[in-house]
């Protein structure tokens, strides 16, 4: 990696990947248990799995759940079943959360993961907030942990597409350092991995109703980077829809499932917000071998 990082070249996975235009993407959405979704999904064809699981702290109806680890267990098989050689999983959570999950949390998913698979992981993401709740009794939280697991060392990481742009000032003070290469820097600075993206407050124009919505900021930083155009991201507790939302207007195709029936509703809301016209089309087999709703968008 330090050679590459010398020369300025990609990751070794841009080697194993043949990117399409884009244009022209499938998007899969209906309302289905994770399980469900995961075991019709052929062995090695997604490249990115965006996984925000329940966090087991009573949130709403669907987050209490027992035997959580166990529970986990099911699904996170799976999730390395279907994984490319090249793909990535990355599985959000809150640390703060562990003393109310009664049976098991973000840390003991992990180290399920370190013990059970052949994941790697690749980093701990921490994802920054400005706003949040106050606290007196511990220092108010303002940030949520991201870990990011590759199915093998050629997993997928393209840099460029989200480094962070210099200001013409600050970049010609940091041209001046020579350890730097001048044409990295021009394509913009790593964005490490502390990431400062706001919450969505209550009354933000990207809510539509779902009550732990992630951002598209910070799932565009994921898709972007972990996935390339063409590739497929898979997300089976989609809630708000979000990442259908990202993933067709990034280029990628999509299949995004869970279990709350509103979730149809969240998602038409998502892709009204959507700019450029109809750029999905259906995959009927794999629609029609689900039992559940199926987005109105995706039916022939
Ligand atoms: C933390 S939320 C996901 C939020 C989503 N990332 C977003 O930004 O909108 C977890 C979701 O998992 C769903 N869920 C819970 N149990 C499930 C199951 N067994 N199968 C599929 N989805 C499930 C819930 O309905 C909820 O929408």
């Amino acid at each position: 990696m330090n050679i590459l990082k010398k020369r300025g070249a990609k990751h070794s996975s841009f080697t194993d990947v043949e990117e399409a235009d884009g244009d022209k993407t499938v998007h899969l959405s209906c309302v289905a248990d994770c399980l469900t979704t995961l075991r019709k999904i052929p062995d090695g064809s997604i490249q990115l799995i965006v996984c925000d699981p329940p966090y087991n702290i009573n949130v709403a109806e669907w987050d209490d759940i027992s035997n959580y680890v166990d529970w986990a267990a099911l699904w996170l098989q799976e999730v390395e079943r279907v994984l490319a050689s090249t793909g990535n999983l990355v599985l959000f959570g809150g640390l703060q959360y562990q003393n109310e999950a009664g049976s098991g949390d973000l840390l003991s998913l992990v180290s399920w993961v370190r013990q059970n698979s052949s994941l790697l992981l690749v980093n701990l993401i921490i994802w920054n907030y400005p706003n949040g709740m106050g606290a007196q009794r511990f220092f108010s939280n303002r940030h949520e942990e991201i870990f990011w697991f590759g199915k093998s060392k050629k997993y997928y990481f393209d840099l460029d597409a989200v480094r962070t742009k210099l200001d013409p000032k600050t970049l010609a003070i940091y041209k001046k350092d020579k350890r730097l290469n001048p044409e990295n820097l021009e394509k913009g600075i790593n964005p490490t991995n502390v990431w400062q993206i706001a919450r969505l407050n209550g009354n933000s124009k990207e809510r539509v109703g779902h009550p732990t919505q992630k951002p598209a900021e910070l799932i565009r930083r994921i898709v972007r980077s972990m996935s390339y155009k063409g590739s497929t991201v898979l997300d089976f507790f989609a809630g708000s829809g979000v990442t259908t939302r990202v993933a067709l207007e990034e280029g990628r195709h999509s299949i995004a499932t869970d279990i709350d029936p509103n979730f149809l509703n969240f998602l038409d809301r998502q892709l009204s917000k959507v700019e450029g016209g109809d750029r999905s089309s259906i995959d009927a087999e794999f629609l029609e071998s689900f039992d559940g709703p199926i987005h109105p968008a995706f039916k022939s």
